[in-house]
C-alpha cells in the first residue's frame, strides 16, 4: 500500500527521485527493516593514479551496475564520487547516459555525497570544500535536475570529521551525514549507549543540526557477505540459502541491538566494488527473497539508499542524542592516532592552498570581465577539486600518485594565466603583452624578471577590500627603478637574497625587491619595473637615496639585535633566538621564544609513525641547534632577522611597515636520513610564552569556526593516556591560539598542519620524514625525495600575533583572509611603459567600494546562467563587540563589471533554491549567503 502511495507522490511531483520511491518499510515494531545500501567507495587516486583507477576498475562499476539495475526495479545503487561518474559519462555515449538518467529519475540510482571527491576533513580549507562540492553538484544538477541534488552527505572514509563540515553540509540542504571512522573508544561507547546515530549541531551561531550516522564498524559488508569479483565468500544457492540466511540474520541482529529503531543500515559494498555487479545483486536477491518469505526471521530486507534509510528513521518517534564538538583526533587503536597526516607532504599542502587562491581569482575575473573561459575554469576547478580527496591533500597517497596530483594541479593553476590574459585584453584597446605567473617566486626564481630588463608586474587583489601590502619580486639586478600605474616613481626596497643552500638553483635571483602596493577591492594595479647594473654589486635604488645593505651580526653584539615597526618590536638573545616582543601600543613587553625541534618517529613494528599516524618514539623533543647564525636587514618596507639554524633549517623573521603580524618564513629540509637504519624525524616550530594556558587551546575547524581543545581530555568520552603527545594533536587548517586573561598568542598558517599548546608553549608540525610504512594500506614510507633525491625542502609562513585577548579576533579574522588571498603577481615583458599605459588599463576595481571589515566576498564566478556569488560573515558571535554584529550589505550597485537584473538566493551548494530575491542581505556571524545573479555585463569598450 505504502508503495502505491509513493508512486502517486512520484506522479504528482512529475519526478521520482530515490527518496520519493523507497522500497516499503514495515512499521511493525517487531519487524526489523534491513536496509541494504549498495555502494562502491572509489578513491580518486591513492595507490595508483586517478586515471589508472578509472581505466582498470571504475568504468566497469558503472557499466555493470547500469545493466543490473535495469533488470529489476527494486534494486538500488548509491553512487558517490562525481569526479569518477563524470569521467564515465564523458567516455560513454548519449544513450548510455540516457539509461542512467532514467534510473535516477525512477529512483533506482541515488547520488550521495555529490562532491567531485569525498574531501578530507582535517586538512581541506572550507573554501575548497564548498568549491569541490559545488563542482560536483553543478554536474549532477545539469544531468539529473532535482533528483541530482543529493540529500545524504557521504564521508565514509575520511580519518576524522570536522564540525564545520557538518555545518556546511547542513547549509547545503543535506538532511543526513554518514561516515565510518571515529575514535575506537568513542565507537565502543556509542554502541553501548545506542548513540551511533545522533543530531550533530554544526556551529554555535546558526545551530543548524544534521542527522548523523556513524557506522557500526567500517563501510564494508558484514563478514562473509562480500560478492564482487575480488571476494571469495561463499555464494548463495538453493542448497545453502537457509544456512546462509540464518548466518546473515544473526549478524544483522547483533548489530541492530545497538540501534534505537527497528531499522538497520548495512553498507553492502567496499573499495572499488561492483565491478561485477551481477554477482552482488544475484546473491543479495536470494537473501532478500528467502528472508522476506519466512516471517520467522522477523525481518524485512530491502534494497535501500541513505536517503531512504534516513526517511525511515525520521518516520519513527525516536529521541536522538546530540553532539556539539567534532571527531578529532581519530584513533583506530591505542597507539594509532591519525594525527600525522595533518602535516604529511607539506609542500603539496602548500601548493593546494595557493592553487585555491588562484582558482578564486580566476573565477572572479570571469565575472568581472565576462570572460568566455569556461574550459580553462573547468580545468582549474577539477584540478583543485581532485586534490581535496581524502588521500590527496591529506598527503596519504603514494609518491607517484602525488606527482600525478601535482602535475594536474600545476596545469589547473596555469589556467589562471589564460584568464588573466583574457581580462587584460578586455581592458586594452591594443594588443597587450602576454602575462605569466612566477610560480617559483617562493624559491626566488622568476623567468620574466630574469630575462627582461623592463617588465610590467600586474598585481591582483582577490579581497573585497582595499589592500595595502608588499609584493616580493625575485630580482636579478642590483639597481631597481619602479613606477606605479600612473608612471610615478615608487620607493622600493631591494635586498640581497638570503642564501639558503637547500634552495640554491641556477636561476635563483641574487636580490629581492619589495614593492609596496595599494590595491583596490577585487582589483588590480600594474607596476613597471626595470633593472640595471651588474649582479654581485650591493643593491641600490635609482629613484631613492636609500640603500639597505644587510648586516651580519657578530656574536658580541647579538643580544642587542632587534627589529621593529609601528606595532611591535622584537628582541633577540645572544644565541640568535627571538626572546621577547614589545607591543608598541601598550608598551608591554612579553617573553616570546621561537625554536625548531623534532620528535623521532617510532619504528615500533606494530605501529610505526607514517603517512597517517604520528607516533613519536619518545614524548620529548630534540633540539636542532643551540646557537643560530643571524643576519639583520632593515629598510623602509621590511625589517628582517635571517637565521641559519642548521644546514637544513633556515628562517626569516619579518616585520612589514604598517602590518601587525610577525612573519616567520621558514625553510625546512632536506630532513637528514642516516645511511643505515634511518630514524624518522618530525619537525616542529615551538612558540614559548608565559601565557597561563590552564590546559586549554583553540584550533580552527576547516579554517572557519574555532573549537576549544582541552589537554588530555575529550568532550564526549574518556581520554586514555596511551599517546600523550599524538593524542593531543589537532588539525590546524589556518589558525591556532592560546590565551589567558592578559595575553593571546595566535598563529595563522599558510597550509594545513598539526599542532597543540600546553604550559604556555604552542607548537606546529612543519615537516616530517618517516622511514616506515604505518600499515594502513599505502604500503610506502613517507620519505619524499624532493627535487634532487636528497629529501624534500619546504618553505612556508606563519603569521603570529601577540596581543591582549579582547582585540585579537579583530586582527586574526581579517588577516587569515589576507594570508589566504595574498596579492597575486603576473609578469609581462614591457619595453615601453608609456605605450602600455596608453592602450591598457593599469588600475581596476571590481567593487565600487570596500565591503565592511566583517564581510568577505567568498565566491564570484560566471556560470552559464549568470553569476554565482557568496558573501560570508567572517566573525563568530561574541568575538568582537562591533565586528561580531550582523552586517547588512546592499549589493545592487556594488560591482563595476556588470549590473544586476535579478537575484535568486540559493542554498550553500548552489544547487537548491532558497527563498531570498533581494539585493540587500543581512549576514549574521558565521553566515554564508549564496546567490545566483542574472546580470548584464558592461560593454567591452567600458572596461
Ligand atoms: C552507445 O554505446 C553502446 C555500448 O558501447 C552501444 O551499444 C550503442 O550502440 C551506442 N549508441 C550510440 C547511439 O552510439
Ligand atoms: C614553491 O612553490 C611551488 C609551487 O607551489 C611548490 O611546488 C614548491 O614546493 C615550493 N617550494 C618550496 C621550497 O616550498
Ligand atoms: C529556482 O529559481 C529559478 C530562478 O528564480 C527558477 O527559474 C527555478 O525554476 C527555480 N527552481 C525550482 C526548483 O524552484
Amino acid at each position: 500500500m505504502r508503495r502505491l502511495g509513493l508512486l502517486a507522490v512520484c506522479l504528482a511531483l512529475a519526478r521520482c527521485c530515490s527518496w520519493d520511491n523507497c522500497n516499503p518499510v514495515s512499521t511493525d515494531p517487531n519487524v526489523l527493516n534491513v536496509h541494504l545500501i549498495c555502494h562502491s567507495h572509489d578513491d580518486l587516486g591513492w595507490l595508483i593514479t586517478v586515471d589508472q583507477y578509472y581505466e582498470r576498475e571504475v568504468q566497469y562499476i558503472y557499466d555493470t551496475v547500469l545493466q543490473e539495475l535495469e533488470k529489476d526495479s527494486t534494486r538500488r545503487f548509491s553512487f558517490a564520487e562525481t569526479g569518477f561518474f563524470m569521467r564515465w559519462v564523458e567516455s560513454r555515449n548519449s544513450s548510455i547516459l540516457a539509461r542512467w538518467q532514467k534510473l535516477v529519475a525512477a529512483g533506482q540510482a541515488e547520488a550521495i555525497g555529490g562532491g567531485w571527491v569525498q574531501n578530507d576533513e582535517a586538512t581541506a580549507h572550507y573554501v575548497d570544500i564548498i568549491d569541490q562540492m559545488t563542482l560536483g553538484y553543478e554536474h549532477l544538477k545539469s544531468l539529473f535536475g532535482e533528483c541530482g541534488a543529493p540529500q545524504a552527505a557521504w564521508q565514509i572514509d575520511p580519518f576524522g570529521h570536522s564540525r564545520e563540515f557538518a555545518n556546511l553540509a547542513a547549509q547545503m540542504g543535506m538532511t543526513s551525514l554518514w561516515f565510518a571512522r571515529i575514535h575506537y573508544l568513542d565507537r565502543t561507547q556509542r554502541r553501548t549507549q545506542k548513540n551511533l546515530e545522533f543530531n550533530w549541531v554544526g556551529n554555535d551561531e546558526q545551530k543548524k543540526s544534521i542527522f548523523t550516522g556513524s557506522f557500526y564498524s567500517h563501510y564494508g559488508p558484514p563478514d562473509n557477505f562480500c560478492f564482487d569479483s575480488g571476494c571469495n565468500d561463499e555464494e548463495i544457492n538453493d542448497g545453502n540459502v537457509d544456512r546462509r540466511s540464518r548466518q546473515f540474520a544473526d549478524e544483522v541482529k547483533a548489530q541492530a541491538s545497538h540501534y534505537r529503531t527497528n531499522n538497520v543500515l548495512l553498507t553492502m559494498g567496499n573499495d572499488f566494488n561492483y565491478q561485477q555487479a551481477n554477482k552482488w545483486y544475484r546473491n543479495l536477491d536470494k537473501l532478500v527473497a528467502y528472508i522476506n518469505a519466512n516471517p520467522s526471521f522477523g525481518m524485512n530486507v530491502q534494497y535501500s539508499t541513505p536517503a531512504c534509510y534516513a526517511n525511515a528513521l525520521q518516520a519513527t518517534p525516536t529521541i536522538w542524542g546530540s553532539k556539539q564538538d567534532d571527531f578529532f583526533p581519530y584513533a583506530s587503536g591505542d597507539h594509532s592516532f591519525w594525527t600525522g597526516y595533518f602535516t604529511s607532504r607539506p609542500a603539496f599542502k602548500g601548493m593546494i592552498r595557493q592553487a585555491s587562491s588562484y582558482l578564486n581569482l580566476g573565477k572572479q575575473l570571469t565575472a568581472h570581465f565576462n570572460l568566455n573561459d569556461d574550459a580553462a575554469l573547468e580545468t582549474a576547478k577539477r584540478a583543485s577539486g581532485l586534490v581535496q580527496h581524502h588521500d590527496g591533500v591529506s598527503g596519504t597517497a603514494k609518491q607517484v600518485v602525488t606527482y600525478d596530483y601535482q602535475q594536474r594541479l600545476d596545469k589547473g593553476v596555469r589556467q589562471l594565466e589564460t584568464m588573466i590574459n583574457d581580462a587584460v585584453k578586455k581592458s586594452s584597446t591594443g594588443t597587450p603583452p602576454t602575462y605569466t605567473l612566477c610560480l617559483l617566486s617562493n624559491e626566488t626564481v622568476c623567468d620574466v624578471s630574469q630575462k627582461s630588463g623592463s617588465y610590467a608586474v600586474t598585481i591582483f587583489n582577490p579581497i573585497s577590500r582595499t589592500v595595502s601590502s608588499f609584493v616580493r619580486v625575485p630580482f636579478y639586478h642590483p639597481i631597481a627603478s619602479v613606477a606605479d600605474d600612473t608612471g610615478a616613481a615608487v620607493k622600493v626596497q631591494i635586498v640581497p637574497t638570503f642564501s639558503i643552500p637547500p634552495l640554491s638553483s641556477a636561476n635563483i635571483a641574487p636580490y629581492e625587491l619589495y614593492i609596496p602596493v595599494l590595491l583596490d577591492p577585487a582589483g588590480f594595479r600594474t607596476y613597471f619595473v626595470s633593472g640595471s647594473g651588474v649582479s654581485g654589486r650591493p643593491p641600490k635604488q635609482s629613484n631613492a637615496e636609500l640603500a639597505y645593505p644587510e648586516k651580519v651580526i657578530q656574536p658580541s653584539e647579538a643580544d642587542t639585535v632587534s627589529i621593529e615597526n609601528d606595532y611591535v618590536s622584537l628582541q633577540f638573545d645572544a644565541n640568535g633566538y627571538l626572546s621577547s616582543v614589545q607591543n608598541k601600543k601598550s608598551g608591554t613587553r612579553r617573553n616570546l621564544k621561537q625554536e625548531f625541534l623534532y620528535y623521532e618517529s617510532s619504528a615500533n613494528s606494530a605501529q610505526p609513525s607514517g603517512a597517517y599516524i604520528f607516533r613519536p618514539a619518545a614524548q620529548t623533543t630534540k633540539t636542532l641547534s643551540t646557537s643560530i647564525t643571524t643576519t639583520v636587514v632593515k629598510g623602509a618596507s621590511v625589517q628582517e632577522v635571517r637565521q641559519k639554524v642548521t644546514d637544513w633549517a633556515y628562517q626569516t623573521i619579518r616585520l612589514y611597515t604598517g602590518q601587525p603580524q610577525i612573519e616567520f618564513d621558514w625553510v625546512i629540509g632536506p630532513i637528514p636520513k642516516e645511511n643505515s637504519n634511518p630514524i624518522g624525524k618530525e619537525i616542529i616550530t615551538r612558540y614559548t610564552t608565559d601565557i597561563k594556558t590552564n590546559g586549554l587551546f583553540w584550533t580552527d575547524a576547516s579554517g572557519r569556526q574555532v573549537l576549544q581543545r582541552t589537554w588530555d581530555s575529550y568532550p564526549q568520552f574518556q581520554y586514555e593516556d596511551t599517546e600523550p603527545i599524538a593524542g593531543n594533536y589537532y588539525p590546524v587548517v589556518n589558525r591556532i591560539y592560546m590565551k589567558d586573561n592578559t595575553n593571546q598568542l595566535t598563529v595563522l598558517t599558510d597550509r594545513a598542519q598539526g599542532g597543540m599548546a600546553r604550559n604556555g608553549a604552542l607548537e606546529l608540525m612543519l615537516h616530517r620524514r618517516c622511514f616506515h610504512d604505518d600499515h594502513f594500506g599505502v604500503d610506502e614510507a613517507l620519505d619524499e625525495p624532493g627535487k634532487d633525491g636528497k629529501g624534500l625542502v619546504v618553505r612556508g609562513q606563519h603569521w603570529v600575533l601577540f596581543d591582549e585577548p579582547a582585540p585579537s579576533a579583530s586582527t586574526h579574522r581579517p588577516l587569515a583572509v589576507n594570508l589566504f588571498h595574498r596579492p597575486i603577481a603576473a609578469y609581462a615583458t614591457v619595453a615601453d611603459p608609456v605605450a602600455y599605459r596608453q592602450a591598457t588599463k593599469t588600475k581596476f576595481a571590481g567593487l565600487k567600494r570596500d565591503l565592511p571589515a566583517n564581510v568577505n566576498l567568498l565566491t564570484l564566478e560566471k556560470r552559464s546562467d549568470g553569476i554565482l556569488m557568496r558573501l560570508e560573515h567572517i566573525f563568530q558571535a561574541n568575538e568582537d563587540p562591533s565586528l561580531s554584529q550582523p552586517a547588512t550589505i546592499d549589493f545592487s550597485n556594488l560591482f563595476t563589471g556588470f549590473t544586476i537584473q535579478s537575484v535568486q538566493e540559493l542554498m550553500l551548494g548552489g544547487n537548491k533554491n532558497s527563498t531570498g530575491k533581494s539585493t540587500t542581505v543581512t549576514l549574521n556571524p558565521q553566515e554564508i549567503r549564496t546567490f545566483s545573479l542574472t546580470v548584464s555585463p558592461m560593454a567591452p569598450k567600458d572596461y
